[in-house]
């Protein structure tokens, strides 16, 4: 059994803040204290953060010419060793910041030793996490305008494509295929806006809060803000130490888009199912069985679809550490990292798994069209039909519908198969012109309001959605 007092390798005095420690810390202290198995993601961002302090560390006097060429030499050197995999990390130096500047020493000496001047690892660590949170964000960006084409261009390629509307996924109205994919666009349209909003509200710098409460050093954080590309330094150091509502509202919004993204893949299950075949997915994004060779099965969309519980959870999971948390730093929001770092892995993923989905689903529009013989969709356009060309009050004719739609029931057929006379028997005043606002394209033709189904409209908003999120 291994003694779990002491750690095997490190009996004395951390080397970073020993000063006032005698003995070492216990494994137990640093089984949980560590950080460096992940929050290694962090590498160029922490990098990036001290070639800036360094820079304007120099530019204040605090360094010479030499010691920042022997840190920026030595830094970049660090990056490639971590980049090429040769780096050894220490769990002993507890975290990525650590690892860094003790690897530095080892390779420039005393400079690497001025370099933590006017900063600490708390405002070092709240930099690091917002330049990580600002190129994920881009990531997603990309991700989701890659996946509005695709869905573009299926819904382009099925502006005139029929199928039932459903509402408590029951059959509704007549809409086509098109008009179904473009409320997904939509919906990425404002998971891409949540985004940038918060990158908007990320992009200032807490570099040079030091501590908690600023530094006596003549240290100018506007620089260090540029050259990192914030907006402009944080305005008070606690908070700027102390803040993660960045990384909360972040994993808000991939959330709600990972949320949208289950619907979608529901759909997507549904559509694929002996019972609906409105599409099929390719041998690319389905599994077999090992049991049932005649299976194939949506996997891909079922991941989708979990994959919210996680990313929920991971929000869920940062409120919690957060709430109550007293100013300033406390290492409990050392806990923000893990769940940071997997709401962006799963929701990257379920966004390349569904572009990939939609760009190589192949439509069944007989299936489709089929589809719409049962369950009355044409019926509202009858009541519609009442009120417009025999000035029915909506309410009569919703009844008058209703009782023929019941006689279409009793005769096993759809409206447009039920005789004349049949009508006629429960609305005298109907004639043949009846007929043809009972034919499906007729339905959808007509739905001509603004972001309405007509396939024409369709196109309109295909066009404009072009425009508003692939282009500039
Ligand atoms: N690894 C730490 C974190 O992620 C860095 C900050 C540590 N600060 C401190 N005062 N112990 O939060």
């Amino acid at each position: 059994m291994t003694d779990k007092t002491t750690p095997p390798s490190q009996n004395s005095a951390s080397s970073i803040w020993g000063g006032r420690f005698a003995g070492g810390p216990s494994q137990l202290m640093l089984d949980i204290n560590a950080s460096i198995s992940y929050d290694k993601a962090l590498f160029r961002q922490d990098i990036a953060g001290s070639r800036a302090h360094a820079t304007m560390l120099q530019a204040a006097g605090i360094l010479t010419a030499d010691d920042l060429a022997a840190i920026t030499t030595g830094l970049a050197q660090i990056e490639t060793e971590i980049a090429d995999g040769i780096f050894t990390f220490s769990e002993a130096l507890e975290d990525i910041h650590m690892n860094v500047e003790a690897r530095l020493a080892e390779l420039i000496g005393d400079p690497a030793r001025r370099l933590h001047t006017a900063r600490s690892r708390n405002d070092q660590v709240a930099t690091d996490i917002r330049l990580w949170l600002r190129d994920a964000i881009d990531g997603l960006d990309d991700q989701l305008r890659a996946l509005q084409s695709a869905l573009l261009t299926q819904a382009d390629a099925h502006a005139e494509t029929v199928m039932p509307g459903y509402t408590h996924l029951q059959t509704a109205q007549p809409i086509t295929f098109g008009f179904h994919l473009m409320a997904y666009v939509q919906m990425m349209g404002r998971d891409r806006s949540r985004l940038a909003d918060c990158r908007k509200r990320m992009n200032e710098s807490p570099l040079g809060a030091a501590a908690l409460a600023g530094t006596s050093h003549p240290i100018d954080r506007h620089q260090t803000a540029t050259l990192l590309g914030f907006d402009r330094p944080m305005e008070n150091a606690m908070d700027a130490v102390s803040a993660r509502d960045f990384a909360v509202e972040c994993m808000a919004a991939a959330a709600i888009c990972a949320t949208h993204l289950s619907r979608l893949a529901e759909e997507i299950v549904l559509w694929s199912t002996d019972r609906f075949t409105f599409i099929s997915l390719s041998d690319a994004f389905t599994t077999g069985s090992s049991i049932m060779p005649q299976k194939r099965n949506p996997d891909a969309a079922e991941l989708i679809r979990a994959k919210p519980g996680r990313i929920i959870g991971d929000l869920v999971s940062l409120l919690t550490v957060l709430k109550g948390l007293p100013l300033a730093y406390g290492k409990d929001m050392q806990e923000d990292k893990e769940p940071v770092f997997d709401a962006e892995a799963s929701l990257a993923v379920c966004l390349a798994a569904m572009t990939g989905m939609i760009d190589d689903m192949s439509v069944n529009q007989q299936a489709m069209r089929a589809a719409l013989a049962s369950g009355h969709p044409a019926a509202t356009d009858l009541a519609d039909y009442l009120v417009s060309a025999l000035k029915m009050p909506f309410r009569d004719a919703h009844h008058i519908t209703g009782r023929i739609v019941s006689l279409a029931d009793t005769h096993h057929c759809a409206l447009d198969e039920l005789p004349l006379s049949a009508m006629q028997e429960i609305e005298p005043r109907l004639d043949e012109a009846v007929q043809t606002v009972l034919s499906i394209d007729h339905c959808v033709a007509a739905r001509n309001s603004f972001g309405g189904t007509a396939p024409d409209e369709v196109r309109a908003r295909i066009a404009a959605a072009r425009k508003a999120f692939l282009e500039g």
